[in-house]
């Protein structure tokens, strides 16, 4: 079999899906071969992240991974969302096909992403912290 049972639950019964209109931070990600685009909204209170919700144009595996990506930094700080890698994801997915490894990218870079965007909305400058990530905004899924 191709995809997991945890892949087929996330991607059939996506977890956290939408928007958050007064988000703390925003981000969005794509990948510019396959033009999926991938959105994260993030509420933060205290450093803690108390709410995600995201919105995914592309493949089953993109939506199956920023699901369970959500599910990961809910209620986590903002320190543990930035040491949430791709491979995590894959891992707590009980895998992917290699060739859709790239798609968990987007989950890890659409986090970092609105962390991003939230040290930037707070005067804080992300870049030392978050490092850079290649965002929609810089042309980079066009
Ligand atoms: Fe584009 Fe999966 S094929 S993110």
């Amino acid at each position: 079999m191709m995809y997991t049972q945890q892949v087929m639950d996330h991607f059939t019964n996506p977890r956290n899906v939408g928007e958050i209109p007064d988000a703390d931070g925003i981000g969005e990600v794509g990948n510019a071969k396959c033009g999926d685009i991938m959105k994260m909204y993030i509420k933060v209170d205290n450093d803690v992240i108390t709410d995600v919700k995201f919105k995914t144009y592309g493949c089953g595996s993109a939506i199956a991974t920023s699901s369970i990506a959500t599910e990961m930094i809910k209620g986590h700080t903002i320190k543990e969302a930035l040491e949430l890698s791709n491979q995590a994801v894959v891992e707590a997915l009980g895998g992917l096909p290699a060739h859709k490894i790239h798609c968990s990218v987007l989950a890890e870079q659409s986090i970092k992403a609105a962390i991003s965007d939230y040290y930037q909305k707070n005067g804080i400058d992300p870049e030392p912290i978050v490092g850079k990530i290649p965002t929609c905004e810089d042309g980079h899924c066009h």
